[in-house]
């Protein structure tokens, strides 16, 4: 090891547009990240339902991103047969990377993922929303016992910190309500409409991006979206909501008519989610409104998302970015790897008390 670089093993969980997207973004930025921040990122391995490739001194990732198909990678060197659950319970690494497709039922099987390495001492890092949608206060208290980090940024708006602005930036204020587009799925589909794409075209469109779910049923019903808004509940006002809780409208009911007919009045609809203090409890919806242009939620195109902030002492804060795709995740999980190396600096710097 280099003196004053700090090495991170990760293992992924999944290599699809996430987890290729941070793959991308390590094997062109890896020498970045050692050079300014002293942070050596490397996976050490990776496996998705078809294959696993463990190395511990770090896997090629170029290499990885380059293999055509499941049989390019099971020749790739330290292809082996482990299933996830063996190469949880057997890998020597320091993360684990959680980017499998969200079960927003149950949240499994990534929650047993979670678990399983936090269990093993492990850091975690999540793209996948289940776990935290549905597992949230368990799984920080699990991370907390063990001393290792629970990072989700991912979960909500990709690499936009959505979450880190509400519970790190926005400290000490009491966020009162969350408001905005948190689905790029939908808000690229419902964009595109408004230029006279079929919904059929839009939505294909939108999976070739990679930024729809695996089942994309949970975008266009509102699933996703839902998900987010209790992970906003949970993360940011301190609820106990699930998915299950949220009021939720998709967007399949809405037609190329109503589109255009919106855009004759200056009109356009935007899927929203809302989170809200209401009394003593939080709820949440999410459904498609008719916004004015003049709305500053209107303005907001493609896989672009949005989100209002309203705070007792800042008023509101607003933030807008991308809110999905494989490069703006892989990002989001980086900048939680990165959050850690600055804590587990930290920690090395502070003065020791002598006895
Ligand atoms: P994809 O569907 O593109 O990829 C999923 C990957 O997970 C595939 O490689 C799949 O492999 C693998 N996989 C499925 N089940 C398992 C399993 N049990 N063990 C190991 N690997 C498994 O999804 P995305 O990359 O788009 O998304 C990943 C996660 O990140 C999801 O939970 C999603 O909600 C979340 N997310 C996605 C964003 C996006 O913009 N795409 C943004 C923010 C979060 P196989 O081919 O073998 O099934
Ligand atoms: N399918 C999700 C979306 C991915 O379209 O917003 C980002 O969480």
């Amino acid at each position: 090891m280099t003196p004053g670089v700090s090495t991170y093993r990760l293992a992924l969980v999944g290599f699809g547009s996430v987890g290729r997207g941070l793959a991308e973004i390590l094997s062109l930025h890896h020498r970045r990240f050692v050079d300014r921040y002293g942070a050596d990122i490397r996976i050490v391995a990776a496996c998705t339902r078809r294959w696993c490739v463990y190395d511990p001194n770090g896997i090629d990732a170029a290499a990885l991103l380059r293999a055509a198909s499941p049989d390019a990678i099971r020749a790739l060197p330290g292809a082996c047969a482990w299933k996830t659950d063996q190469m949880i319970a057997s890998v020597d690494a320091d993360v684990l990377v959680e980017a499998s497709p969200t079960d927003m039922t149950t949240g499994e099987p990534a929650t047993t993922y979670v678990r399983s390495a936090i269990g093993r001492g492990m850091h975690v890092i999540t793209a996948n929303k289940g776990p935290i949608a549905l597992h949230f206060a368990e799984l920080r208290r699990l991370a907390e016992e063990r001393g290792v980090m629970l990072g989700f940024e991912a979960t909500v708006m990709a690499g936009t910190p959505a979450l880190r602005l509400g519970w790190s930036d926005l400290a000490g204020c009491d966020i009162q309500e969350v408001r905005g587009i948190v689905n790029g799925t939908t808000n690229f589909i419902l964009t595109r409409m408004e230029r006279g794409m079929d919904y059929a075209s839009a939505l294909a469109e939108a999976q070739r991006l990679g930024y729809a779910e695996a089942d994309p049923t949970s975008d266009v019903e509102g699933h996703d979206a839902a998900c987010k808004a209790a992970i906003l509940a949970n993360v940011l006002m301190d609820a106990r909501l699930t998915p299950a809780d949220v009021e939720r409208e998709g967007i399949t009911g809405i037609t190329r008519e109503m589109v255009a007919a919106a855009a004759a009045t200056g009109e356009r609809w935007k899927l929203i989610a809302r989170v809200w203090r209401d009394g003593s409890t939080t709820r949440a919806a999410v459904r498609p409104m008719r916004l004015m242009v003049e709305h500053p939620l209107a303005g907001i195109d493609g896989a672009t998302n949005a989100l209002t902030l309203s705070t007792d002492l800042l008023g509101n804060v607003t933030i807008i970015g991308p809110g999905a795709g494989g490069v703006a995740t892989g990002f989001a999980i980086l900048s939680d790897l990165l959050a850690l190396h600055r804590v587990r600096r930290t920690e090395n710097q502070e003065p020791r008390t002598e006895n």
